[in-house]
């Protein structure tokens, strides 16, 4: 019955030497959750960022952000969709609502867009912006204070460095040649200082044209996902196409407080359809009103 001795003394060697392997398994893990949860110890993780490449216009960074409590709002999401100049556009950041609210105040407010003459620092008419406007004071109502509050939330400055919300009609063949939104003279930097950075929220679908440009922009312009469905002008640099509700942030000035020439834009004749939108310009610093 009884078995044989060395049959039995290799099995008992062989099982300490499991129990001797399991238990140093056991006390690697255990010092490993200990170094990783004491922070000395990172684990790889797979960055977003890492993928990201400064004027790789197709690349898109996507981050959903909080909706509003109990108002029915499309997905809202920042796409960055260049770095020179620097623009980013927030997707659904005004409600249809919103969008219809603005144009209603306007409306009965339109007249002959103007342009500031480089010389003068006063306003001219021109036959390079043939488009009909008005200027909503800051803080109107309720409604536009919300507005204005969510700009200043987006572009990290206050409200009270903001313009008045300008709301703009374009009808078709209507337009604005490219041109810079700081100033060159010395008039219309008195209250506030430089423009600094520009919010264009379009507040209408347009079927054609009317799209933002900016031929200056670095970067390979035609490889944007919505290349083809551009308008000839559009196709003159990196183009954004008019959505209601879509917001565009782009900079005039860089980082270190230079003029930036690459944020040149224009909006392109509408073709189909007609183009409402509004305008915020940001100052360097307070402007009052
Ligand atoms: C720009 O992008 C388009 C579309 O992705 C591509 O066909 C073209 O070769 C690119 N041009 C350059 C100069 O990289």
């Amino acid at each position: 019955m009884a078995k044989p001795k060395h049959s039995r003394l290799p099995s008992r060697k062989s099982s300490s030497y499991y129990t001797l392997v399991l238990s140093f398994t056991f006390l690697l893990a255990f010092l490993l959750i200990l170094l990783v949860s004491l922070g000395i110890l990172n684990l790889p993780s797979s960055s977003r960022r890492d993928a990201h490449v400064a004027n790789e216009l197709n690349s898109i960074v996507r981050s959903t952000l909080d909706k509003r409590d109990g108002e029915e709002r499309s997905e809202q999401w920042v796409e960055l969709v260049s770095w020179e100049p620097r623009a980013f556009v927030y997707h659904n950041f005004l409600t249809k609502e919103e969008c219809e609210y603005l144009i209603n105040l306007a409306r009965p407010h339109m007249h002959k867009s103007t342009v500031v003459d480089a010389e003068t620092g006063k306003s001219k008419d021109s036959r390079v912006r043939t488009s009909s406007g008005t200027f909503l004071p800051r803080g109107r109502d309720k409604i536009v204070r919300n507005i204005e509050k969510r700009i200043a939330d987006f572009t990290f400055i206050p409200v009270e460095h903001g313009e008045g919300l300008q709301v703009l009609h374009y009808e078709v063949g209507q337009k604005y040649e490219p041109h810079y939104d700081y100033f060159l003279d010395e008039f219309n930097t008195k209250n506030g200082g430089q423009r600094i950075a520009t919010v264009l929220i379009y507040l209408t679908d347009v079927e054609e044209g009317g799209e933002t440009v900016f031929p200056a922009a670095k970067g390979n312009f035609s490889s944007v996902p919505w290349w083809n469905d551009l308008s000839e002008c559009g196709k003159k640099g990196l183009s954004i196409k008019p959505k209601m509700g879509d917001a565009l942030l782009f900079w005039s000035m860089k980082p270190d407080a230079s003029l930036d020439p690459s944020s040149l834009h224009g909006g392109c004749p509408v073709i189909k359809g007609n183009k409402w939108s509004c305008t915020k310009w940001m100052r360097v610093s307070e402007y009052k009103i």
